[in-house]
């Protein structure tokens, strides 16, 4: 009988947001009298910004006639969006990418889950823990790791976010003390208390983070940069939060940081900026001089590969969505955006504001849709007594990583009458 790829064997059992819903679901069918709030998946609730629809009917107006009607589009996305992108949301900042540098794709989560098939089986892995689940359980699929023991896979350099750095991780101490893995197969799972022997070579990073709502200064991303320049790593950065940044100096783009075009990847999303969640778009930036050696130690520029990669697996996002997500490039589309993100970011506010009122510590939510409380207890616990007590729905923190116990994530995407409802709840449920 043919065989399964046993590496997905190695994943937990059960995904994180199917077990809130199990708990959720069981609570409302034995309390249907009482109306649930979801503050717990990250999923946007705001209609798109009118500038986007407009230009989506167009373009969908225009597949109406053979002699604007559009067929397969060029793999890596069309010129008109990729030069937008190229220029505002980098050269603009002065961060020096080129329209051929970008590939547009129908979502950041694809992207992230993708990218580690340009490299080795044998890469050494650095991940954020808490963390977007997406980055590990796609290097478990791949084979790159153990087995999972009590929460961590083996194989994996856990970079801890905590209260005690703040929630933005540094680069990992290479203790040469530490002898490498025995077996290759069964390498030993990493942490700052037993640090890695030999360096990572990739990186994921995600500021604005999902789900501490933490970012990273310019001296802090320019330390990772350093680090990869160093070891020959690539950071793979993942900005899907960026147009929530609103303190002044903190890099909205690695590139920002000088050298970063030689040792990093970054991700963006029209998901949280625009209201695509359902509508799909975003895009990868892959440098031309980001270069990686095979094994006779030959360079190769992985824009290449990603190229072949994305243009034999991908045929492009459609017409009309990439119409719709050049339209956020316009003076209206970035007032609209803006008065998008400012809105969840109000929401926010309000939440940082209740949750220290009642005498909780949280971070996130200034630049970022996303609270991250410091509960001082058990996850799952705080979030049945929200369930049960207030009829509101969070995310466990432990769901993203050993770290994330103690605390839980509180999303900002919702309506206001909804965020202030249940805050009003949870106040009620506390005292
Ligand atoms: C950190 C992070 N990266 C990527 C994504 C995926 O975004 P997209 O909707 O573009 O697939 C999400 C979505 O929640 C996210 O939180």
């Amino acid at each position: 009988m043919i065989r399964i790829n046993e590496n997905y064997t190695k994943l937990k059992a059960s995904y994180l947001f199917a077990d809130i819903a199990k708990r959720v679901n069981a609570y409302v069918a034995a309390h249907p009298q009482l109306p649930i709030i979801r503050l717990g998946i990250g999923d946007v609730t705001e209609p798109l910004p009118p500038v986007c629809l407009a230009a989506l009917h167009a373009a969908t107006d225009e597949m109406a006639h053979r002699a604007t009607f559009k067929g397969y589009g060029p793999e890596q996305g069309y010129a008109f969006l990729r030069e937008a992108v190229a220029q505002h949301d980098f050269k603009a900042h002065g961060a020096p990418i080129e329209a051929d540098e970008i590939f547009i794709s129908d979502g950041s989560k694809c992207d992230v889950a993708n990218i580690q098939e340009i490299f080795a089986a044998d890469t050494r892995l650095a991940i954020p823990d808490p963390v977007y689940p997406v980055y590990v359980d796609t290097n478990v699929m791949a084979g790159r790791t153990g087995a999972n023991q009590d929460g961590r896979y083996a194989g994996i350099t856990y970079l801890e976010s905590t209260a005690a750095n703040g929630y933005v991780p540094a680069p990992p101490a290479v203790s040469p003390s530490n002898p490498p893995a025995v077996s290759p197969s069964n390498p030993p799972a990493v942490s700052p208390s037993n640090p890695p022997a030999v360096a990572a070579e990739l990186i994921y990073l995600c500021f604005p983070n999902n789900p501490t709502g933490a970012v990273a200064t310019r001296a802090q991303l320019a330390a990772w940069v350093a680090y990869a320049k160093q070891h020959h790593a690539v950071i793979l950065f993942d900005a899907a939060y960026e147009s929530y940044i609103r303190t002044p100096g903190i890099p909205r783009s690695i590139y920002e940081i000088e050298g970063a075009r030689d040792v990093a990847i970054e991700f963006r999303s029209y998901s949280k900026l625009a209201g695509f969640t359902g509508l799909r778009c975003a895009y990868t930036v892959v440098p031309k001089s980001l270069k990686a050696r095979d094994a006779d130690g030959n360079e190769h520029a992985i824009h290449a590969l990603w190229n072949r990669r994305h243009t034999t697996k991908f045929n492009g996002v459609s017409y009309p969505v990439q119409k719709a997500a050049a339209a956020v490039y316009t003076a209206e589309g970035q007032a609209q955006t803006r008065a998008l993100t400012d809105f969840y970011l109000g929401n926010a506010k309000l939440i940082r504001e209740a949750v220290q009122q009642l005498g909780m510590s949280c971070i996130g939510g200034d630049n970022a849709p996303y609270i991250w409380v410091n509960t001082g207890r058990d996850s799952w616990e705080f979030f049945d007594l929200l369930l049960h007590k207030a009829q509101v729905v969070c995310t466990p923190g432990a769901g993203f990583g050993r770290c994330g116990e103690g605390h839980v994530r509180i999303s900002a995407f919702n309506s206001r009458e909804n965020v202030t409802t249940a805050l009003t709840r949870i106040a009620a449920a506390l005292r």
